[in-house]
């Protein structure tokens, strides 16, 4: 549960409001004169039950808990947050106190490059780290390009450094470069070893990866996991294949440090490196945002224990899920079985850094017969089976059929189902007779989740996260967002985040310009990757956004105006019931041609 919900669920609208005006009972809902505009009779409503609240007068608006601070108090939602946590008894992390913390960690890896890279540049101790990187022809240019650097033979050197330039001994620690000690003390975490600046997209030095000079265990030590260093939402490589990748609309993806070095050095410039595991959602995120064009790079080895794994499970492992985020419920794995993701299988025994070393001509080839990951699957499965066998072909059909259910692409479906009936000698319409069926028969983990939230479209949140991704990914939008109130969102940091948007529609100037508590929130609607679609695409799914956002809202109207009515039926206050029922007529007309619009939209 977000800290928002918590905090939801610990405090009473009621009792919050009433700290701030005088509530009247009104059967279950309270009231009073609308603390927003002057008014002499009450229209100011608060729903215990919804835990909202409602101007039915001049201003109508209406909100949360949240809404309602941030209104009253006049401020972000950031201090709304700060306000009601305290409230709550919810403990909440500063953002702006994080933040703090995890600039000065980020100064002290920046520091710690520079002084890795200088020892690597002059110590003569690190003569052994110049001769090891001749050795495997990394050139000067390219020691400078990614700083390389040379972590000395000593238990307290950085360590030493690092407090001589003013840093406290919990922030070595919480920095990772330095280990605490159980009794007090501390020593440098890397020690003799090639180090390697590990980057963001920025630039920004995160974290380090340290191999060792011989044939010493372990081979690689990374960066600890740190409030800021997380190699599952890195990758090596970014900050100086960004351009290249854009440039060439393809990023290929290597395992290895010295790889995306050597890569770098020899011209091709848009490869980055996962750092020895399979891709993650995040960076699968990074990239997408640059080019829908990937390649991976895959040693035999690797390639190999991908082998072990089955259907499905390949592209897991390898790819992770990147199109699962829900709201996204349609694009699931459609990037990622298209024909713009490929892998390259490199000679067993061989990394890329000795590939193009001795050929580029080659490694360009490789990268050009790159398979798309469909066929690669079926290459994989294919390899494992004898399929003159009954079995093995029965086996095959179990294993690729739920892939090609996955297409969304029709011809690319097509394609693939022709293919699995050639290579099992089975006639295409019986495999394609068994398709939906291998659908109901086999729900994928997480499915359920999803299919209840198309069942639901009025579902708010979901709903609310969709539109401002689109929003976000799509700043010119701008224009038709016009039609769009911050009232139909539900969730304040949304509402909020989409204010912020109609003043700031770009991703930079936004980021910079909204309350450090919203950041997060705007990260996570950022790294939704929306589908990719056209302008008129883009436009349609906006206008759907809308349609559907108002009509919840006005659907939340109606069943806040129900209770009023009732309320004061049953209290026989006659010309209260009259006004309401006016204003009953009047939300009436306004969902009429909300749904009338719907409708002919649908149609047309
Ligand atoms: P490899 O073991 O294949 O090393 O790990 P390599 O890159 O080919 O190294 P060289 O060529 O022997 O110098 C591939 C990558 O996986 C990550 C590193 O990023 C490494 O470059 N890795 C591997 C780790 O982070 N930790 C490990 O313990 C092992
Ligand atoms: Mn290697």
């Amino acid at each position: 549960m977000g800290v928002v919900e918590e905090i939801k669920q610990r405090i009473d609208i009621v009792e919050v409001i009433s700290d701030y005006l005088p509530l009247q009972k009104a059967g279950r809902l309270f009231r009073s004169l609308c603390p927003f505009h002057p008014e002499k009779h009450p229209s100011f409503y608060v729903f215990p039950e919804h835990q909202s609240w409602h101007c039915f007068g001049a201003c109508g608006t209406g909100g949360d808990v949240f809404s309602f601070v941030m209104k009253k108090e006049n401020v972000d939602f950031g201090e709304a947050l700060r306000l009601l946590a305290g409230r709550a008894n919810v403990p909440i992390v500063l953002k702006q106190e994080s933040d703090q913390e995890a600039e000065r960690l980020r100064q002290m890896n920046e520091l710690a490059a520079e002084y890795y890279y200088h020892l690597l540049l002059h110590s003569s101790a690190a003569e052994i780290v110049r001769s090891y990187l001749a050795k495997r022809g990394i050139s000067s240019n390219a020691v400078e390009q990614f700083q390389l650097g040379f972590s000395p033979d000593s238990w307290e050197a950085l360590r030493e450094y690092l407090i001589h330039k003013g840093y406290e001994e919990s922030e070595l620690v919480a920095s990772g470069l330095v280990i605490g000690k159980e009794h007090g003390g501390s020593y440098d975490r890397f020690r003799h070893r090639l180090m390697f600046p590990i980057r963001d997209v920025k630039g920004r030095v995160l974290g380090f990866g340290a191999r060792a000079l011989d044939d010493s265990l372990p081979k690689f030590i990374n960066s600890p996991q740190t409030i800021m260093f997380d190699k599952g939402s890195l990758l090596y490589g970014i900050d100086l294949a960004k351009a290249g990748i854009k440039r060439q609309d393809l990023a290929i993806v290597v395992e290895g440090y010295i790889d995306v070095i050597i890569a770098h050095q020899y011209g091709f410039d848009n490869v980055v490196a996962s750092m020895g595991t399979s891709l993650t959602e995040k960076q699968v995120g990074m990239l997408a945002k640059l080019t829908k064009n990937l390649t991976l790079a895959l040693d035999a080895d690797t390639a190999g224990e991908v082998a072990m794994l089955r259907g499905q499970g390949v592209i897991a492992q390898t790819f992770g899920r990147p199109m699962s985020v829900s709201g996204w419920t349609d694009v699931k794995y459609e990037n990622l079985y298209n024909a713009k993701w490929r892998v390259a299988v490199l000679p067993q025994g061989k990394d890329p850094d000795e590939i193009i070393k001795e050929s580029t001509e080659q490694w360009q080839q490789l990268l050009e017969q790159a398979t798309p990951v469909v066929d690669y699957v079926f290459d994989i499965v294919a390899s494992k089976l004898d399929l003159s066998k009954l079995n093995d072909k029965s086996s095959a059909v179990d294993q690729l059929l739920p892939v090609i259910n996955e297409i969304k692409d029709p011809v690319y479906q097509a394609h693939y189902l022709q293919k699995l009936a050639r290579l099992v000698e089975v006639e295409e319409r019986t495999l394609a007779a068994a398709l939906p069926r291998r659908r109901l028969s086999q729900p994928k983990q997480g499915e359920g989740k999803e299919a209840l939230s198309t069942l639901m479209p009025f579902s708010s949140l979901p709903l609310e996260e969709y539109c401002l991704s689109l929003l976000l990914h799509y700043p010119q939008l701008h224009c038709q967002a016009g039609e769009l109130s911050a009232d139909y969102f539900m969730h304040p940091a949304y509402r909020q985040l989409f204010l912020a948007w109609c003043s700031a529609p770009q991703p930079e100037s936004l980021g910079e310009d909204i309350a450090p508590a919203l950041r997060e929130h705007l990260q996570l609607l950022m790294s939704k990757i929306p589908p990719p679609l056209g302008e008129e695409e883009v436009g349609q799914a906006l206008g759907d956004c809308i349609h559907r956002l108002r009509e919840h809202y006005l659907r939340d109207l109606k069943i806040k105006e129900w209770l009023l009515i009732s309320e004061a039926q049953s209290k026989g206050d006659t010309a209260e019931v009259e006004e309401l029922q006016q204003l009953g007529v009047r939300l009436n007309t306004q969902l009429k041609q909300i749904f009338l619009k719907q409708r002919r939209g649908a149609l047309g």
